[in-house]
């Protein structure tokens, strides 16, 4: 392969007339085909099972990344083929996802997430290689991801928050012991575009996520008061007085 793609370079028409610069300019040309069949190789399929309003935002910023080729399945398939559309993505199912994605996010209710991993078990059993599970399911911890998808597959829980949909979310991930680093640093890169991402020890997470959740409306109301400190004592004067400011 790489043989045929030096080849190819070599043909490409470089109009320089300058020796040193062709030479470079053939070089950059090679380069580029080689890095665009390495893209192509490396390519990962994202897997989105539910596709509201958090697993859409997370879907979107991954596709936003363009490193990846992201599959979106929804109870309801309309939802997933507008999303499909407006980012770029392929309507799947939760079958195919879980056959063919290399992660896959989970991104149901809570209460739907135990009938969801029941389902898709068979065909992530029958796999050759192991996807990364990705959980955004508040409640569930590693352990119950792994025993209700019935088997020790690396999981990567996650707790974002809705301001990823415009690239300025929080997230916070505890990953599996079994979760390699390559797998981790792939899932940094590509959701990247969603916001800030911190790695946080599994049991602080309750924790992270009520301060990732309330600290924008303590700082909003900092900030408020800050700039029109008179007008906003009439307006919210009860919030104030309760925070003892
Ligand atoms: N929203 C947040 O700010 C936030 C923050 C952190 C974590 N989370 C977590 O993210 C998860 C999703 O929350 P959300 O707010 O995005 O809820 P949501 O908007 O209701 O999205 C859930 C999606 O799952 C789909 N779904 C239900 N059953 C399914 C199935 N069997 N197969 C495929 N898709 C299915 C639903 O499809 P339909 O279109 O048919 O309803 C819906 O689109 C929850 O577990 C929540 O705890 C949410």
């Amino acid at each position: 392969m790489t043989g045929a793609v030096l080849d190819k370079a070599a043909r490409v028409d470089i109009s320089f007339t300058d020796n040193k610069n062709r030479g470079g300019a053939r070089y950059r040309a090679a380069l580029g085909l080689l890095m665009g069949v390495e893209r192509t190789r490396q390519m990962m399929k994202i897997g989105f099972i539910g596709t509201g309003n958090m697993g859409g935002a997370l879907a979107s910023a991954a596709a936003r990344s363009g490193e990846v080729e992201v599959l979106l399945a929804n109870r309801t398939k309309a939802k997933a083929e507008t999303l499909a559309e407006r980012i770029g993505a392929v309507v799947s199912s939760n079958e195919i996802i879980a056959r063919e994605a290399d992660h896959i996010f989970l991104g149901v209710k809570p209460q739907m997430i135990v009938d969801v991993l029941k389902g898709i078990a068979p065909a992530l059993k029958e796999r050759k290689s192991a996807p990364v599970l990705i959980s955004m399911v508040t409640g569930p911890d590693i352990a119950r991801i792994q025993e209700l998808a019935g088997g020790d597959y690396p999981v990567i829980r996650i707790m974002p928050n809705m301001p990823a949909a415009v690239g300025e979310g929080v997230i916070f991930y505890a990953c599996s012991g079994n979760c390699g680093k390559a797998q981790q640093e792939a899932f940094l890169r590509y959701m990247a575009p969603a916001g800030k991402l911190f790695p946080l020890a599994e049991e602080l997470h309750a924790a992270g996520s009520a301060v990732a959740g309330c600290g924008p409306a303590f700082a909003a109301i900092f900030t408020i008061h800050s700039k029109s400190k008179s007008e906003n004592d009439v307006m919210i004067p009860s919030i104030f007085s309760s925070l003892h400011i």
